[in-house]
């Protein structure tokens, strides 16, 4: 693929509508799924990742329909089985690159009464599963994953493929190791399979798509501060309806590019405003950043909140990010660090570890990408391999980054993130590879094309 080359301009202006948060279009399916009745889904992104949960349900034996284009997304129809009706696939499930589907698909697998297989893509064949098959075998399942040896003490990881039996499992109380809504949101959905109660004690807020679906959905679930309770063997019936807001992780690049870009002004229409991916905003408002929030009062998208995002150019100051904001902004920290090499003064960001196992090494990509710019940005505190670092990226503010020859590392939030830099870096910047974005956006490129002057 040829590089793809980026010159900057003047400014960021207009109005825009984005498909739907990824998130939440794959809960939107994965819960539909095993519901009784019909759910009409409205906005589901076109992306790679999200049409792997899709397909990974038609095998499943779950009809799913598309009935057209919605302005930004497609609009389907689950029918759904009811929470026993799950069909054993004749092949393995291929999930691609995306971890969600393959995560969340553990836990719900490890619900059935049949034996599956989940493969993956060569990306997400390296992340670490042991987050969600440890908690799941001490449920009951039988998990065969391809391991691989850790340390020089023998620790070992499970990676992808994997091969479930689920059926007959105890619900527990499992203290999560590290903050993430993929585990909880595994854990949760083999609980509504499992004998008695099934708790989760999250150390940190994550995002809470799951939670809002399963309740909108009659689920017998309860949550207390960090601790969510679910209760097994209940039907879910459907409500009929989901309006997928808008990205929240996506509108974060267009919303940097408006601050950092003079005499930018953006509207994002009917953005997801989950509390537990609100964080970026938070932090930028934090530096000065002018963001406004006009909330959608019709709930329209169900529980979850929503409204637009107006924002404005503007002057950035550094400032720290703590360790217990990362898991509200896990997303957006690869354009967080960008807008903050242009911030005046220190930015340090605490705690941010868990981007050395995303679609590739997001600490690795970003420090290297931002440096060729010019940016004065280190890590500072990793300890060695596989100890739990505590590890902490100090950026150092400058006024001007200048064009380079940048890589994806086929990842597409670094590559979102370096087109969005070259938009004010001075002269040209080249990325190795575009493709890797369809992965979560496939019309990026078009829709900034469509507002910058
Ligand atoms: C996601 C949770 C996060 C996030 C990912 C999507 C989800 O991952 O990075 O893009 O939909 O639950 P972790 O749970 O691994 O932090």
């Amino acid at each position: 693929m040829p590089s793809f080359k980026i010159r900057p301009v003047k400014s960021i202006r207009g109005e825009i509508s984005l498909a739907g948060d990824k998130s939440i279009a794959h809960r939107s399916i994965f819960i539909s799924a095993i519901a009784k009745g019909k759910t009409q889904i409205y906005n589901f992104p076109a992306s790679r990742d999200c049409l792997a949960s899709l397909r990974a349900f038609r095998k499943l034996g779950v009809t799913i329909s598309e009935r057209g284009l919605s302005p930004y997304g497609l609009n389907i129809s689950v029918a759904g089985r009811g929470i026993y009706g799950l069909k054993k696939p004749r092949s393995a499930i291929y999930a691609g690159e995306s971890g969600t589907t393959f995560r969340l698909l553990s836990g719900l697998l490890s619900g059935q009464p049949f034996r599956a297989s989940l493969t993956a893509g060569q990306s997400l064949s390296r992340r670490p599963m042991r987050r969600v098959t440890e908690p799941l075998r001490r449920m009951g399942a039988e998990i065969k994953a391809r391991g691989a040896r850790r340390t020089a003490h023998g620790a070992t990881e499970d990676y992808p493929p994997m091969t479930i039996k689920g059926g007959r499992l105890r619900g527990i109380t499992y203290r999560m190791p590290v903050a993430s809504a993929q585990v909880k949101s595994a854990l949760l959905l083999a609980g509504l399979y499992a004998e008695g109660i099934t708790r989760v004690i999250e150390p940190k807020i994550t995002r809470d798509h799951t939670e809002r679906m399963l309740k909108d959905f009659g689920a017998d679930i309860g949550i207390k501060g960090k601790i969510i309770g679910v209760t097994g063997k209940k039907e879910l019936i459907s409500p009929g309806e989901i309006h997928i807001p808008a990205d929240i992780s996506s509108a974060a690049f267009f919303i940097v590019a408006a601050i950092l870009l003079p005499d930018s002004e953006l509207i994002i229409k009917s953005v997801g405003l989950n509390p537990g991916r609100v964080g970026a905003i938070r932090v930028l408002r934090r530096m000065g950043a002018d963001i406004k929030i006009i909330p959608d009062e019709s709930s329209a998208f169900g529980s979850e909140p929503a409204g637009d995002i107006v924002v404005k150019s503007g002057e950035l100051a550094g400032v720290d990010i703590k360790s217990n904001e990362i898991s509200q902004m896990i997303d957006e920290l690869p354009v967080l660090m960008l807008a903050s090499c242009l911030a005046r003064g220190r930015t340090v960001i605490y705690g941010a570890q868990e981007l050395r196992v995303k679609e590739t090494d997001r600490i690795f990509s970003m420090l290297t990408n931002l440096k060729k710019l010019g940016a004065n940005i280190h890590v500072s505190g990793r300890t060695p391999k596989y100890a739990r670092p505590q590890e902490k990226i100090v950026i150092e503010g400058t006024s001007r980054l200048k064009g380079a020859t940048v890589k994806s590392f086929s990842d597409h939030r670094t590559a979102m993130t370096m087109i969005i830099a070259g938009l004010f870096s001075q002269g040209q910047t080249s990325i190795d590879d575009t493709a890797c974005i369809a992965k979560s956006f496939p019309g990026f490129l078009e829709a900034l094309k469509s507002l910058t002057l």
